[in-house]
């Protein structure tokens, strides 16, 4: 794992976008799988800064999403595929039908989960993922004990998710309890992986990361087995890590 230390948030999120932003120059066919959540925010309004300077198209690019609610319609604003076209796809000249959010109104889910498996691979698969981490190591929606072997499934949320994202709802009854995830076998098998995580909440879920035992308890630490991940953390991220000595990964 590649670690790169940044002082803050908005430094994170200039470096991720910079990262993305040269991918796409390399390669403007490339499939990017993308994350929501508060982490990547900044990096999207980097990204459709650079578009509107004229450094990038996103033409090209082919996009899937991580996850999303089950039972939320895409106008809803607590959903994921809102929050894409807000954050990042209505701002930049990606045409909408190549960009993918589960869909978790679909009346048959598991037909929806294996069409959407399917679609990636038809892609060519995600070559470069885009991901942030659960304060209890969540990866996308997979949450701890789930089994890396899994491909996009049905999950159940686990309290401590529903806890943690009830700030963007009314209240936390109202956090949906299902959500549709891609699974630890599909971010795995994309090409290459930036981590995002920011903010002292989240040290002991990079300690964990980076100096516990690859297992399912813990979903992230899989990443560990991954050949090309490129892990962008501040200062308040690693205060854990530094204070124990920062040790080399494979
Ligand atoms: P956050 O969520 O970016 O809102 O902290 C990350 C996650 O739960 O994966």
């Amino acid at each position: 794992m590649q670690i790169t230390e940044v002082k803050h948030y908005e430094e994170m999120s200039k470096k991720a976008s910079e990262l993305i932003i040269n991918r796409i120059k390399q390669m403007p066919k490339t499939v990017l799988g993308l994350a929501t959540g508060s982490t990547p925010e900044g990096m999207y309004k980097e990204l459709v800064q650079a578009h509107k300077n004229g450094e990038i198209s996103f033409s090209n690019t082919t996009t899937y999403n991580l996850d999303e609610y089950i039972g939320l319609p895409s106008e809803d604003k607590n959903s994921y595929r809102f929050y894409m076209n807000d954050r990042l796809f209505h701002h930049i000249d990606i045409p909408l039908e190549q960009t993918n959010v589960p869909n978790g109104m679909a009346s048959d889910l598991t037909k929806e989960c294996k069409v959407y498996d399917e679609s990636i691979r038809q892609s060519g698969g995600i070559d470069l993922q885009v991901l942030g981490i659960g304060v209890n190591g969540h990866i996308g929606f997979n949450e701890p004990g789930t089994s890396f072997e899994t491909g996009t499934h049905v999950v159940q949320l686990a309290p401590s998710t529903i806890h943690a994202n009830a700030r963007f709802f009314a209240s936390e009854e109202d956090v949906p309890k299902q959500a549709i995830t891609m699974g630890i076998q599909s971010i795995m098998k994309s090409k290459e992986i930036i981590l995002l995580i920011s903010g002292a909440k989240k040290a002991d879920a990079v300690f964990q990361l980076l100096h516990g035992e690859v297992s399912e308890i813990f979903p992230a630490s899989i990443l560990q087995n991954h050949q090309n991940v490129h892990l962008i953390a501040d200062e308040a991220a690693l205060s854990k890590v530094k204070e124990n000595g920062m040790r080399s990964l494979r």
